[in-house]
């Protein structure tokens, strides 16, 4: 029997199979764990099951000289320092596939919703502002027929081309060696599905921002450390581009004077893209099954990078 630290509550039955071969610790806290908390807790723990809200780093590690494995619950593991972890040994394992379709369809319907400006429309609606039938109201922009950049050519990246074809949207996909900025020339949406690494922060700076028609839409289900926020923010304020819909930012949650907060036409939502019953029931399986490979001393399942 080893010791596990569980960072938070997760939803679905798996983290049974855990309780019944290891001694499990689950932090019962609405909010994360701080760091100087973490450290104390996972101490004794030869197991950890960890989030992408904390941060795994060398000093993380020197505070767990027995531990063993490491399940991230995310299929990025950008919140862990792998080069550390591969130091000591120690495998990373995260949960793929299972949340692809969940994230492809939240980033569709954030390009569906930002094109058609649901949020003004329903907030409109509900303050009392819809008076009538209006020709000239609520104007967005045509999907059907239009242009989809998808940047990173991974699992979540195709996903999101096979629902853009199924909306007769031409697809151009821009992978690893792929050009760009040519494509984001000829965007009228553009989505984000690459992983934050060293290569990728800042991809969507003002240069790339600046290639984008006025009347094109940025959708990042990917990481907010993907695009300059302020080059966002000022492309937003000075009409450079038609809208945004984020569903991840740089921080999360983004303290509520930033400035990106006060842009036009920004859509925001809370991180949510594998958030469905199912999807995050099949993470929590994924990351007791990489737990239980890991402290068994065998390859886990699905290891990370
Ligand atoms: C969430 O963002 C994940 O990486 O699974």
């Amino acid at each position: 029997m080893s010791r596990v630290l569980v960072t938070r509550r997760l939803p679905g039955p798996a983290l049974d199979r855990l309780r019944a071969h290891h001694d499990v610790d689950v932090w019962d806290g609405e909010l994360p764990p701080d760091p100087d908390t973490l450290q104390r807790l996972v101490g004794p723990a030869e197991g950890l099951l960890c989030l992408i809200t904390e941060r795994v780093d060398a000093d993380l590690l020197a505070a767990a000289p027995a531990l063993r494995v490491i399940a991230n619950y995310a299929v990025g593991a950008d919140n862990i320092d792998l080069d550390a972890a591969a130091a000591r040994g120690i495998p990373v394992g995260v949960t793929p596939g299972v949340l692809t379709d969940a994230t492809a369809d939240l980033a569709f319907a954030l390009l569906l919703a930002a094109a058609r400006r649901l949020v003004p429309g329903s907030d409109d609606v509900r303050a009392g502002r819809w008076r009538t039938w209006e020709p000239e109201g609520w104007l967005g922009r045509d999907v059907h027929g239009a242009t989809l950049v998808v940047v990173g050519a991974g699992r979540i990246g195709d996903a999101v081309a096979r629902r853009a074809r199924g909306f007769d949207m031409d697809v151009i996909a821009v992978g690893r060696d792929g050009d760009l900025h040519a494509a984001l020339r000829r965007a009228d949406f553009v989505s984000l599905h690459v992983p934050l690494t060293a290569a990728t922060r800042h991809l969507i700076d003002a240069a790339a921002l600046a290639q984008l028609r006025p009347t094109a839409i940025l959708v990042n289900t990917a990481r907010g450390g993907v695009v300059d926020q302020d080059a966002l923010a000022a492309a937003l304020h000075d009409g450079r581009l038609a809208g945004a819909a984020l569903d991840v930012t740089d921080p999360e949650p983004l303290p509520a004077a930033h400035p990106l907060l006060r842009a036009p036409n920004l859509l925001v939502v809370p991180h949510i893209g594998s958030a469905t019953h199912a999807t995050r029931e099949q993470m929590t399986a994924m990351a007791v099954d990489n737990l239980l490979a890991g402290l068994a001393g065998r390859p886990l399942p699905h290891p990370a990078g």
